[in-house]
């Protein structure tokens, strides 16, 4: 990946060896994924999801950063106060190039490796769509998808809360991924579009169990 800003859809060979590094020092890929992250906090205490959250849960509840690569998002997490954030990431260099000490883990966030009732919030910025990434058959994405919210909802808390910011590929990919988080596996879940219809439209799901 270039240093300079690329109009190229990443792939997971944008996140490994020397593509992993040059993600790490791009300021504009930091900027971007910090701004993103920010909003995703800023929607965690959206209305139709519970509103603000208590000080309690903010020092107590642990929350998962899902696809947290070198931990731009994480750092907004815990810049934000929560004090637990435990990362998951398929990529080794990604990990390696981290600058922070949260536990993280290598694996695949599509078979996540936690016990159930474990978070209280879940963020993934830009990474959830990695997992439909290679697939055209719109019945394995729903599977997929289904598998993915199904595992979320199993391992957050009773009034846990999620965001994820995503890039669908298709329509019918975001209708699929809006119905599975609207109700499907168990969440009360909102689709949220900024800036929609220009360059800079972005969707993030915003969910309580
Ligand atoms: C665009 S980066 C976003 C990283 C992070 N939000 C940040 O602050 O930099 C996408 C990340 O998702 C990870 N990823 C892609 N597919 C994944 C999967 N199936 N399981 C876990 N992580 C995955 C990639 O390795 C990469 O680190």
């Amino acid at each position: 990946m270039s240093k300079k800003r690329s109009s190229k859809v990443p792939t997971q060979d944008s996140f490994r060896g020397e593509n992993a590094a040059d993600y790490t020092s791009a300021r504009w890929m930091e900027r971007i994924q910090k701004a993103s992250t920010r909003r995703a906090l800023d929607l965690l205490v959206d209305e139709r999801i519970g509103g603000a959250i208590d000080d309690d849960d903010t020092r107590d509840g642990i929350v998962l950063d899902a696809g947290c690569g070198n931990g731009f998002s994480t750092e907004m997490i815990l810049e934000r106060g929560f004090k637990v954030v435990v990362g998951i990431d398929i990529s080794p260099d990604m990990l390696a190039l981290r600058h922070l000490p949260n536990p993280v883990i290598l694996a695949d966030m599509g078979r996540l490796p936690f016990r159930n009732g474990t978070f209280f919030v879940v963020i993934s910025i830009s990474a959830m769509n990695f997992l439909s990434q290679e697939l055209d058959d719109p019945t394995k994405a729903r599977m997929i998808y289904d598998r993915f919210a199904k595992q979320l909802n199993e391992i957050m808390v009773p009034g846990g809360r999620g965001v994820i910011e995503f890039y669908p590929k298709t329509p019918s990919e975001l209708e699929i991924i809006t119905k599975t988080f609207g109700s499907r596996a168990g969440f009360q879940g909102f689709l949220v579009i900024d800036k929609p219809g220009t360059r800079k439209e972005q969707k993030f799901l915003i969910f309580r169990k």
